[in-house]
């Protein structure tokens, strides 16, 4: 398996901790599962529930509400949610005051189903509904289940302000849309997520402001699409067209947004997640180049190397338009790093497709990625109208294949900066050692190096590469 795939798995399913509140006396046990909008969505939920009197805990055993924010977009990252219910299950009988949630998409998707199912869960609450637990508790509370998976037109959550879990004090995410109107065949979002609708940019700066003040380096703005952020009041992305003309000319777009950001904070370092090829316009790549506090880094994900499959998937461009985007970041950013998603076996695949994968990876050569084997989602178009005809063995072996060779680019692409000096943020110390510290560069690769004493946590600091894995660069700080 991939470092990355390692890596991705492995922040998934945390239990999340943050400061506490010496007045609150409930304790809510929380734990997320899937991307990072998620993590950022039981910020909020922890946020909503620390202003009804409950602080975090890592101990199942003594606390009051168990929640498990969950992840739809593969059958497995279900069956791992399903498992982890199994354990909460068992917990409460040592246990019994303690309640149980459901959160996020899973919540969305299998709505009443779930208490009907899994008799062991007492709260069910989608994506746009959290701000209604205060009053889903009170309703658990005397006796009764509760849902709530309400999909909105306007929820963003712009007014409230996340409690950090687990985190390093250094970089944190700030959410810019939600939703996602793109339909690709495969995807369960936007069945789970509901349309797509972006923040206030003035909620986005505050939030970003008490980050600044906070101490806060680098922030990650957030969107299942954030290329097709738009703001001009309020409301869902398609309708912006029935918007006044005020209202249009007005508008803020994601390089508008971008380039306020950088403006306003010229000591943070500002990244974004995720660009789907088809919305990334050139004025976000020049915003990128124009401003050095924003990272050299692009989340592209492309699926597939096939024109055919794309179409399929109802990706709005071929091959040769996603390498031609490619070709205009490298020329406009030369050092910018780009990373994948790639999926294998989707319906219909054929080996020479497969074959078009792997020549896409030889052109672009990521410096990292994402890499799935088809998991066909009930609901979702390809479901309905194709049939899922790759044999699992053959999708495994293509993945297989394309995750050798994206090893094969990371490593090449971790030794091209060997002997150059970058510069990297610190967020703590190494997995391997309290000796060494551990940020990214730029182009968000890890960097480890040794302590010298005279630098801490959040600092800029300059490495000199002299070693690599193909996830990691190994150096000395340089003076
Ligand atoms: N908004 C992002 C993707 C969100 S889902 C985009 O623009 O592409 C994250 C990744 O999960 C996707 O890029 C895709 O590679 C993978 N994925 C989504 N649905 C999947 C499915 N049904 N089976 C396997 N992988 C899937
Ligand atoms: Fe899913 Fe495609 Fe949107 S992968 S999140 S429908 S861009």
């Amino acid at each position: 398996m991939a470092s990355n795939q390692v890596i991705e798995e492995k922040k998934q399913g945390q239990a999340l901790l943050s400061e506490t509140k010496s007045s609150n006396t409930k304790k809510v046990y929380l734990e997320s599962y899937g991307c990072q909008m998620n993590l950022n969505d039981s910020e909020i939920v922890a946020s909503i529930l620390s202003k009804q009197g409950y602080n975090t805990t890592l101990s199942m055993e003594d606390a009051d509400l168990v929640l498990v924010n969950t992840c739809s977009i593969r059958e497995k990252a279900e069956q791992t949610v399903r498992k982890r219910l199994e354990k909460y299950h068992s917990i409460k009988k040592i246990n019994p005051k303690m309640k149980i949630g459901v959160l996020g998409c899973m919540a969305e998707r299998l709505k009443e189903k779930f208490l009907e199912e899994e008799k062991m869960v007492d709260l069910v609450v989608g994506p746009d509904a959290y701000r209604d637990l205060p009053n889903l508790i009170k309703e658990i509370d005397a006796g009764r289940d509760a849902v709530n998976v309400i999909l909105s037109k306007d929820e963003t959550y712009g007014d409230v302000s996340p409690v950090r879990l687990n985190s390093n004090g250094v970089s944190a995410f700030v959410s810019i849309t939600r939703g996602c109107d793109n339909m690709c065949t495969f995807c369960v979002v936007p069945f789970t997520r509901g349309r797509e609708r972006s923040r206030d940019p003035e909620s986005i700066l505050n939030e970003i402001k008490e980050l600044h003040n906070k101490n806060y380096k680098e922030v990650t703005l957030l969107g299942q699409n954030v290329d097709s952020y738009l703001w001009y009041g309020g409301g869902l992305k398609k309708d912006f067209d029935k918007a006044t003309q005020e209202a249009q000319v007005t508008a803020v777009d994601f390089a508008m947004l971008l380039e306020q950001c950088a403006l306003a904070y010229p000591k943070m370092r500002f990244r974004f997640s995720t660009s789907n090829p088809q919305d990334m316009s050139l004025d976000v790549i020049h915003s990128m180049s124009r401003h050095p506090n924003i990272c050299n880094y692009i989340h592209l994900p492309v699926q597939s190397g096939s024109t055919s499959v794309l179409k399929r998937m109802n990706r709005k461009h071929t091959r040769e338009e996603y390498q031609e985007l490619i070709n205009q970041i490298r020329q406009i950013i030369p050092d910018c790093a780009i990373s994948q998603d790639m999926m294998t076996g989707f319906c219909g695949e054929t080996e020479a497709e497969h074959q078009e994968t792997l020549s896409l990876m030889e052109y672009v050569q990521y410096d990292f990625g994402f890499m799935f084997a088809y998991s066909e989602r009930p609901g979702t178009p390809a479901e309905k109208r194709m049939a899922d005809d790759v044999p699992q063995a053959i999708k495994k072996r293509r993945l297989t294949e394309i995750i050798q060779l994206q090893q094969k680019h990371s490593l090449k692409r971790m030794e091209q900066a060997i002997g150059k000096t970058v510069e990297v943020l610190i967020e703590g110390n190494s997995k391997k050692s309290d000796e060494q510290w551990m940020g990214r560069n730029s182009q968000n690769a890890v960097v480890v190096f040794q302590k010298t004493g005279n630098e801490s946590i959040g600092d800029f600091v300059h490495v000199r590469v002299e070693n690599c894995t193909s996830a990691t660069l190994i150096g000395q700080k340089s003076n």
